[in-house]
């Protein structure tokens, strides 16, 4: 497994180095704290409801010509969405590189989001989902 180093500002986890400056909250790289620990490991307890299930299509209704759409929810057992316990958070990474940030709220929305990835891009989705009370989850897919 690749090296994570947790943003101490915002939560948001670099795989193999620490970055100049978080992507998402722009704290300095001192602020960037090595943890072997920062995701839970796959099997734990809850693993149901919080592991990210990855589905990849082929295609795109929105922008046809260059993107696959990817779909993603937290839990094969949706998360809760409630005010004591939700998903604040889906972190997208290609290749290891942090792509982007999904920030939730839990009063309207399910814990799931619509990715559009740029065809051409191959090797390893992955996706981290952060729930308030239980941590940061991780699954992998194959792009
Ligand atoms: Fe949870």
């Amino acid at each position: 497994m690749s090296k994570m180093f947790v943003c101490k500002m915002c939560g948001h986890i670099e795989f193999d180095n620490a970055p100049d400056r978080c992507s998402v909250c722009g704290a300095p790289k001192n602020q960037f704290q090595e943890d072997a620990d920062a995701v839970m490991p796959s099997g734990k307890e809850g693993k149901e409801k919080h592991v990210p299930v990855i589905v990849v299509t082929d295609s795109c209704g929105l922008i046809p010509d260059d993107c696959r759409d990817i779909h993603v929810k937290v839990g094969s057992v949706p998360h809760p969405m409630a005010d004591d316990h939700w998903i604040m958070w889906i972190d997208v990474y290609v290749n290891n590189a942090y792509s982007s940030r999904y920030l939730m709220t839990p009063q309207n929305i399910q814990p799931a989001v619509g990715l559009h990835l740029k065809t051409g891009k191959t090797g390893t989705l992955t996706i981290i989902g952060h729930c308030n009370k239980h941590g940061s989850w991780k699954s992998d897919a194959s792009i």
